[in-house]
């Protein structure tokens, strides 16, 4: 066991003690200690992120793929699945060698069901995931601060509601051995040259702008961006380049609420699908 960190270990997958990879697929909660023994944490210096985003045409969502590909397991996440296209997604993984042992979702989603049911029937032993504020069901629940463990990468969970109460962006380590530039996976918080609605689902603007420059914007300029959706082609930004051109996030509070306010935008034709069954990680819709 690693020394001031509480770890939560939640699956078989969870090697023995006599593996050279203890504890590796767990989600631990954090205790706050310096920065140099965070840094010594990782029991691996040859950590390889594999790495694959992945398109929902319908609903324009972004699906990722991350395991760590120098594990002897080959432990493996995906963040925001949609039902429509678990399959593909099921095959990529079979076909890649890895053992899925997380499917995340950012928020409980409006615009599509989460694929997070059927991947849990189709490969047994996968546990979803998804913040204990979204009031969603799932096997296992995230607070800001809990990492969530795939061989030696980890994934740290930041909140950052505003969309939905319950949104998180799920960020990479910054330990030496983890990918760089840093990685977060915002869900609907930030957008390329956007940001999530704010008006249904316990949404508030002012909360989304507090959100996004604190837990966001603080991350270093070269953090990769990576939202669950985009309508206009683009796949990947970075934290820089949206303070810089998102016209939501150059503006200050007062004129970021309203414009969240004047959007009209018109109600979600998959909300009264979506939202239920999401709220169950999407098994409603495979009953
Ligand atoms: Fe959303």
């Amino acid at each position: 066991m690693l020394p001031n960190m509480l770890r939560f270990c939640f699956t078989t997958l969870c090697a023995s003690k006599a593996s050279p990879f203890p504890l590796s697929i767990s989600i631990s909660k954090p205790i706050h200690k310096p920065r140099s023994q965070m840094a010594s944490f990782s029991s691996s210096s040859s950590s390889k992120l594999l790495f694959r985003q992945l398109f929902e045409k319908e609903s324009s969502t972004y699906t990722y793929l991350l395991a760590d590909a120098s594990h002897p397991e080959r432990p493996a996440l995906l963040i925001d699945p949609v039902d429509r296209t678990v399959d593909r997604d099921v095959l990529l993984i079979e076909q890649l060698g890895l053992k899925l042992v997380y499917a995340l979702n950012t928020h409980v989603h409006a615009d599509h069901v989460t694929g997070t049911g059927l991947i849990k029937r189709k490969v047994p032993g996968v546990k979803s995931v998804i913040s204990k504020a979204s009031g969603a069901t799932a096997d296992l629940y995230v607070e800001p601060g809990d990492k969530v463990h795939f061989g030696d990468l980890f994934l740290e969970v930041r909140a950052t509601p505003g969309h939905t109460k319950g949104c998180v962006t799920y960020v990479t380590g910054d330990a030496p051995d983890h990918p760089q530039p840093r990685m977060a996976f915002t869900g609907d918080a930030v957008l390329i040259r956007g940001c999530g609605r704010t008006d249904f689902q316990g949404g508030s603007s002012e909360q989304l702008y507090k959100s996004i420059h604190t837990q966001i914007c603080t991350l270093p300029k070269s953090t990769l961006i990576y939202p669950a959706h985009d309508y206009r082609g683009f796949t990947v930004s970075t934290v820089g380049e949206e303070m810089e051109h998102n016209p939501r996030l150059t503006k200050d509070e007062e004129k970021f609420k309203n414009i969240m306010a004047n959007l009209n935008l018109s109600y979600p034709k998959m909300i009264d699908i979506a939202v239920p069954a999401n709220m169950a990680c999407g098994v409603q819709s495979n009953p």
